[in-house]
């Protein structure tokens, strides 16, 4: 079948190598692509969230089943907009419908979700310009850090851990007053969970579930988790304190309770659930809900599945999914990201990117790149994900690093830490 998948980083390469591999897979579009994307499939110049040009390209091209990388089009929509249009609602779209994408695109509504269902995540309180002063007073009973967090989508931006009440007061106005735009005119205040996390993927059909191997980020630019956050510098697959009797609390308190309750109010849900988890003393909370999968976790993920996706998503589409098998591979993934320099703050773009023919045992995925006069160059913050295997998580990493050196760019950076606490 044909296949139109949406999006344009590294998740985006990634899921498009794994979806390549698969016997019923004929041709590979991907909207918008990077450069990676485009030396496996096809690009086609459309932005993730223009749904009508989206549209005519799936009824010309004869698409058969649309995967929907990025949160943003899913947030808005994506999936009813097949659904309730009838030239295009025989299509599937592997992702959750408007009101699902909820868990990821309101904290508020996750957290009232996650209260009804008896999920185990932090206590928390929600608070509005209107509310304001209550809010600066609750922040004067709570014990620091402060946790803060903009209800809607903030470009992974909308969460502040603060340690010092007054800054932590005047943060609370800022962000109501508009400091994060429509996202931050509810703010979350919430207790502070201390723990490693994790990150979960689940895939479900609306009835049954899988659980896809775990994984862990690293979000911040600096080596032993210093600087600012970034999208994610790298990500180790499996998860060492994820054991398994870990995995099994995590399945019975959280993941069944989860799709139980997405059925109860019968929330429509086709598509891959990201858990992510704190571990407070061995108990696995719920620290966020995303209606997608992680980047950088992707790069990891799909090195670690064995089973054909095409025919896992089959199973979504057709509500059949408990019918099929995922078989993980044992080996341990390892991806380490080659950013620009300057990222998260300002950096430059366009710049060559040479060593990419040279490189040998390992995978990857571009993230932000593109193609310029015939030569691959730089076009983000996030440019490469160098992903490998191994018997164990250090020779995958190894493996990554050994690569990393061959890969050169004006300005690369990359942490030389990826998997130190784990
Ligand atoms: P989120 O966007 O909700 O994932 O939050 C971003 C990051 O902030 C998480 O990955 C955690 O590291 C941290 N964080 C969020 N909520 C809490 C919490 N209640 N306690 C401690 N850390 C948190
Ligand atoms: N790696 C975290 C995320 O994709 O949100």
């Amino acid at each position: 079948m044909n296949i139109l998948l949406i999006g344009s980083g590294g998740r985006e390469h990634a899921l498009a190598w794994k979806i390549k591999q698969s016997l019923k897979t004929e041709k590979l579009y991907i909207a918008p692509g990077n450069a990676g994307t485009a030396a496996i499939g096809i690009n086609v110049p459309i932005a993730a969230t223009d749904f009508e040009s989206l549209k005519k390209f799936v009824l010309t091209h004869a698409i058969a089943m649309v995967v929907v990388g990025p949160e943003d089009p899913l947030v808005k929509g994506i999936y009813d907009f097949f659904k309730d249009d009838a030239e295009l609602s025989a299509i599937p779209v592997i992702g959750p419908s408007e009101e699902g994408a909820r868990l990821e695109g309101s904290k508020s509504f996750a957290k009232a979700f996650m209260q009804r269902h008896g999920i185990p995540t932090a206590q928390y309180q929600r608070f509005t310009k209107e509310t304001l002063t209550k809010g600066l007073t609750f922040l004067e009973f709570l014990q620091p850090p402060y946790v803060l967090k903009a209800d809607g989508l903030a470009a992974g931006k909308g969460v502040l851990i603060i340690n010092n009440l007054s800054e932590a007061q005047t943060e609370l106005k800022a962000m109501l007053t508009g400091r994060f735009g429509k996202a931050s005119e509810t703010v979350l205040i919430e207790e502070f969970l201390s723990g490693i996390e994790c990150s979960v993927f689940v895939l479900t059909d609306g009835n049954s579930y899988k659980i896809l191997p775990e994984a862990k980020d690293y979000k911040r630019i600096g080596e032993g988790d210093t600087g600012p956050n970034t999208g994610g510098m790298g990500a180790v697959s499996p998860v060492s304190f994820a054991t398994p009797e870990f995995m099994k609390k995590a399945e019975e308190r959280i993941v069944i309770p989860t799709i139980e309750g997405l059925k109860k109010e019968a929330i429509v849900y086709k598509g891959f659930i990201f858990i992510g988890l704190i571990n407070v003393q061995g108990n696995p909370m719920v620290i966020e809900y995303n209606c997608r999968l992680g980047d950088p976790e992707t790069e990891v993920v799909m090195l670690r599945i064995k089973s054909d996706l095409i025919e896992l998503f089959e199973g979504v589409a057709q509500g059949n999914l408990h019918e099929k098998s995922l078989v993980f591979d044992n080996r341990s993934a390892a991806t380490v990201m080659l950013v620009s320099g300057g990222y998260p703050g300002d950096y430059e773009k366009g710049k060559p990117i040479t060593g990419l023919d040279r490189i040998s045992g390992s995978i990857l995925f571009h993230a932000g790149t593109t193609v310029k006069d015939e030569q691959i160059v730089t076009n983000g913050g996030r440019v490469i994900a160098v992903s490998s295997y191994g018997k164990n998580k250090d020779e995958a990493l190894q493996q990554s690093f050994r690569n990393c050196e061959i890969i050169h760019f004006d300005g690369m950076y990359y942490r030389k830490d990826i998997g130190f606490d784990v």
